[in-house]
């Protein structure tokens, strides 16, 4: 089959070399899927620079991509809950990525069922920024009535983050590029801030969560809106020690991430708030909740542009460029 492969870890290129490898064998958990989709994320750039290294230390070559739609083409004996022919979708597990390839073999506990109403490419937008911020929001255990606020909401993050905060009941305040104020608007954000004219830090405080899509110096700033008892989840500051606990690293690399986010645990005591940090993680039966909102309300992704998989180069630099109006898809 034609896949999609990462040989070097380099800071200044990322791309990947077409290969032709054997179509993957599933063990007893796994099912098949044939690809009919595949998301191209800004986590796919990180990998191949190597900056994620410490987190998920992957063995080159490796197939990338990270989040999959596809059929069922087979099972493995241990598998009930899925069968041959069903349209899928993954947030593929950390350690078993490969999404850009025509066949991928997916621990079954990863998938969910795509809802009817998304066609392949819209689906491939939902697993991974779905995940992340279900994962947040269970992290900071997010409570109706209560205030987010979402920076960059403008982007793939925010167009999930945005729906899910207003069905758990949150007002939201979000940030971003004003070209897509409407669009987050119509998503359900109370209250639009435009990056490039108004500075957020001012004009907010006593606000009860964050979800931080930012990362660097603007995260200290958004420690510095919350309420006490306030929470932080940075998709892009440091990771901590917490973080390392809770992916159960062994004891080194906790220390080492314990140092990494010394700093940013440091100024949100100062506060008298939680800084948490989430690196998305595989889980069919969240992907599942989140599909079961997604169909009653009936959301569309944005997509911002399709390629063929023989174009994965060009959209990963669409990706790596930013400004995005929405996912940048590969189609089989
Ligand atoms: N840790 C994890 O597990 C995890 C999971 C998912 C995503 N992420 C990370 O989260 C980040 C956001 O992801 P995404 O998919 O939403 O990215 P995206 O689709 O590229 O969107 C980013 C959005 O933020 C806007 N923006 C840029 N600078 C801003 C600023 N200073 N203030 C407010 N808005 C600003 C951008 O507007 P412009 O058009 O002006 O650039 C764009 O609309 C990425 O860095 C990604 O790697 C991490």
């Amino acid at each position: 089959m034609k896949a999609m492969q990462l040989t070097t870890y380099d800071k200044n290129n990322i791309a990947l070399n077409l290969v032709q490898v054997e179509k993957p064998k599933i063990n007893a958990r796994q099912a098949l899927l044939k690809v009919t989709a595949a998301g191209v994320n800004p986590l796919d750039n990180m990998i191949s620079r190597g900056e994620v290294k410490l987190i998920v230390p992957y063995k080159l070559p490796l197939i990338a991509g990270n989040e999959v739609v596809g059929i069922v083409e087979a099972v493995g004996e241990q598998v009930s809950e899925f069968k041959e022919g069903e349209r899928v979708y993954a947030r593929l597990p950390l350690d078993s990525i490969g999404a850009f390839a025509e066949y991928v073999a997916v621990d079954s506990s990863a998938l969910a069922k795509v809802p009817d109403y998304l066609s392949d490419v819209e689906a491939a937008a939902v697993p991974l920024t779905a995940l992340t911020v279900f994962q947040a929001f269970e992290l900071m255990q997010v409570e109706s009535g209560k205030t987010i606020f979402i920076s960059g909401g403008t982007g793939g993050v925010g167009a999930m983050a945005i729906p899910f905060a207003k069905a758990k009941g949150l007002k939201v305040i979000t940030s971003g590029n004003a070209i897509n104020e409407q669009r987050v608007r119509n998503l359900g954000a109370d209250y639009f801030i435009d990056y490039k004219t108004e500075d957020y830090s001012e004009s907010l405080s006593n606000i009860d969560y964050v979800l931080d899509t930012l990362g660097g110096k603007e995260t200290e700033k958004q420690i510095s809106i919350l309420k006490k008892g306030g929470q932080i989840v940075s998709l892009k500051g440091m990771p901590n020690r917490a973080f390392a606990k809770r992916m159960a690293f062994p004891k080194w690399k906790q220390l080492l991430f314990g140092l990494a986010g010394y700093s940013l645990d440091r100024i949100a005591a100062k506060h008298d708030v939680t800084y948490h940090f989430v690196f998305v993680e595989a889980n069919g039966k969240q992907l599942q909740e989140a599909s079961n909102i997604l169909a009653k309300l009936k959301i569309k992704p944005s997509i911002d542009t399709v390629y063929s998989i023989d174009a994965i180069n060009s959209a990963l630099d669409k990706v790596a460029s930013g400004h995005s109006r929405g996912k940048t898809v590969i189609q089989f």
